[in-house]
């Protein structure tokens, strides 16, 4: 776990943010703990996206089903209020998909499948697992018929190489539904890396997509913060 994903976390909690009927990806998860707020928060559907397929298979897998297990008596209190407001809905697919990047280049061997009882765990019905860049990610997901867009994507740690701003720029536009958020939760600056804050909010504003504001700028130590990014209002929107 990376220290800026305990402040978003915090900041979801203060300030509030509703999952109810929504489609979030945990971009980066790692261990995918703000995916799995989402899902305990009535989120429709939660992907989780990590560079590693390892991560995915021994962390992420293994944490949201023990985390979804809690759940299984009953839908949580968050859950109730999700489908009140937002009409929550089962996806069709309920199997566990980790798609590892030699998967997308042969296109031959089929998506391994977890020996798990998903009638068991209803939250977990609604997640997917992908691994691999975020190139393949994207070209991924953008066969799926209907193309998923999401109105929440959480991105925590994951701006300290600046070779990679370009594709994951490119991500979060065409997966970014309108009128949805990208929370950010990042360093200022990466050392030995080079990428931070500064770089990437300037490559944002060079792309003219999307503005930026902050939410949260700590003070303490190496600084961290906590950005949003939205689509950039056009004369016609
Ligand atoms: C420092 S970890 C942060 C993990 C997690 N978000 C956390 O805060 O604990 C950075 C994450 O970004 C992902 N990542 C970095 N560069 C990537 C790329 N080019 N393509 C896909 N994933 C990438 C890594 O796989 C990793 O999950």
């Amino acid at each position: 776990m990376w220290e800026c994903t305990y402040d978003l976390l915090e900041l979801l909690e203060r300030d509030g943010e509703t999952f109810g009927g929504k489609a979030v990806l945990d971009l980066g998860c790692g261990a995918g703990l703000l995916g799995i707020l989402a899902l305990k928060r009535g989120a429709r559907l939660v992907h989780f996206q990590d560079y590693n397929s390892t991560v995915i298979e021994q962390l992420t897998v293994p944490n949201v089903i023990l985390n979804c297990q809690e759940d299984n008596d009953g839908d949580s209190e968050d859950n109730k209020k999700g489908r009140g407001k937002g009409g929550l809905q089962e996806e069709d697919s309920c199997e566990i998909k980790i798609k590892a990047k030699q998967e997308v280049k042969d296109s031959s061997p089929p998506p391994k499948k977890k020996a798990v009882d998903q009638s068991q765990q209803p939250l977990l019905a609604k997640c997917r697992f992908f691994s691999g860049d975020w190139s393949t990610f994207l070209a991924l997901v953008e066969k799926d018929d209907p193309q998923p867009k999401y109105d929440i994507i959480f991105t925590s740690e994951t701006i300290y190489n600046t070779a990679y701003y370009p594709s994951l720029h490119e991500t979060l536009h065409m997966l970014l539904a309108p009128g949805g958020l990208v929370y950010l939760a990042t360093k200022s600056h990466y050392f030995g890396v080079g990428g931070g804050l500064h770089l990437f909010e300037t490559f944002v504003e060079k792309r003219g997509v999307f503005s930026l504001d902050h939410l949260w700028d700590g003070e303490e130590g190496l600084q961290r913060h906590v950005v949003v990014l939205r689509f950039k209002k056009t004369k016609d929107s």
